[in-house]
């Protein structure tokens, strides 16, 4: 297939073009570069072999997408480009729903007109809101605590309402847990600006001692050791799902949490990472962060049953791979 990838130079993105061109689809990319570098194209050819066509255009700018449909006959759409700070959607509420729903309207309307078959969306588990995990994909939907978690369920509703009228276009919803780790070549991986808001990466910069130590949010939770549970998936394996999920969806809308099933620990993954790679990383107790649950985790059965495909990797592999990349990544 001729596969067009929103956002596919970021994280995730870059890790499923890979895996796409390992199944010997073409890849076009989308992205402008407002969370990720150019450099990682050059990446992305040595890893794979193949250069991918790269327009460098922003996905809410209809124009410029409805070129790339001139361009080329797309046979399915993989959306991640979107902003995802959760702090930042707080402060710039209108930025976060401009970006996140006009780039999937937008994106939906090409595919209506242009008769494209495949959409793949990348939701978060932050759709359910605070809820008893395993969180399964029929639980009623809670309302999120922040506008970047708003505008997932929204796009949630604009795609599936779109497939509803429209027989031609299959929709896959894809739930996010907590993905990190990085490709085994070291070359591609999480590298965000500034400060990191997310666990892992804030781990291996206190490794590598570009930040003295983590602040571990809060012992108090009602979890194994007090500290806040969740389930980390290696991103390599992250990024198969979208592959069988864009080859196997014929009709409708499906949604899947992409999980391990398996709750790990703030203290359990630090730990884990000081073990695997033979490192310190000196942290310290200190409150809880606003908006945090204690406990999230998925349960990922539907995704085993209806696309084959379930996760793989290890914590370990996970720890590993994310530190091979920052010591790679100068
Ligand atoms: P990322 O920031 O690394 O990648 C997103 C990419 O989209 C970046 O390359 C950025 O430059 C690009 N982009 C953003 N807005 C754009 C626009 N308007 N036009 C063109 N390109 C644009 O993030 P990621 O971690 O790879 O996440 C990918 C998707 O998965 C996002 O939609 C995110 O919300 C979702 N998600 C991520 C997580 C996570 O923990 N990483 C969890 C759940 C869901
Ligand atoms: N944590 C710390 N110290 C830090 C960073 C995080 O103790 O410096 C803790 C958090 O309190 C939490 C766990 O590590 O218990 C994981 O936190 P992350 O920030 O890495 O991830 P979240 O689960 O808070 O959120 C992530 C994404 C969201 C997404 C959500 C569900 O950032 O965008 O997973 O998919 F919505």
């Amino acid at each position: 297939m001729n596969i067009l990838v929103t956002g596919g130079l970021g994280f995730i993105g870059s890790h499923t073009v890979v895996e796409l061109i390992k199944n010997n689809h073409t890849v076009i990319i989308a992205d402008n570069l407002i969370n990720s570098k150019i450099e990682v194209l050059d990446k992305l050819s040595t890893i794979t072999g193949i250069r991918p066509t790269f327009y460098q255009i922003d996905v809410t700018d209809e124009q410029a997408v409805e070129s790339i449909f001139n361009n080329h006959k797309i046979d399915g759409v993989i959306h991640f480009a979107g902003l995802k700070a959760v702090g930042e959607s707080v402060e710039k509420p209108l930025q976060y729903y401009y970006n996140n729903l006009v780039s999937t309207m937008v994106l939906s309307k090409m595919c209506v007109k242009y008769g494209v078959g495949k959409f793949v969306f990348s939701s978060s588990a932050t759709v359910y809101g605070d809820q008893l995990s395993p969180l399964k994909e029929d639980m009623e939907l809670k309302q999120t605590t922040n506008p970047y978690g708003e505008t997932k369920a929204i796009s949630e509703r604009i795609l599936t309402d779109t497939a509803n009228a429209n027989d031609g276009l299959a929709v896959s919803i894809l739930r996010y847990f907590n993905p990190v780790g990085a490709h085994e070549s070291g070359l591609i991986g999480e590298d965000p600006n500034g400060i990191p808001n997310n666990l892992m990466p804030f781990v291996t910069k206190v490794a590598k001692g570009q930040l003295s130590k983590l602040s571990v949010f809060g012992n108090d939770y009602d979890t194994i050791d007090g500290t806040g549970v969740r389930d980390y998936i290696h991103v390599v394996d992250l990024a198969k799902g979208h592959v069988k999920a864009i080859e196997k969806n014929e009709s409708g809308v499906k949604i899947y949490n992409l999980g391990t099933g398996q709750g790990t620990s703030v203290l359990e993954l630090v730990n884990a990472f000081m073990k695997a790679n033979n490192i310190e990383v000196p942290y310290e107790i200190v409150g809880r962060r606003p908006g945090d649950i204690g406990s999230c985790f998925a349960d990922p059965s539907k995704a085993e049953q209806e696309l084959g495909w379930k996760a793989d990797l290890t914590i370990e592999d996970m720890v590993q791979d994310a530190w091979r990349f920052e010591m790679n990544n100068k």
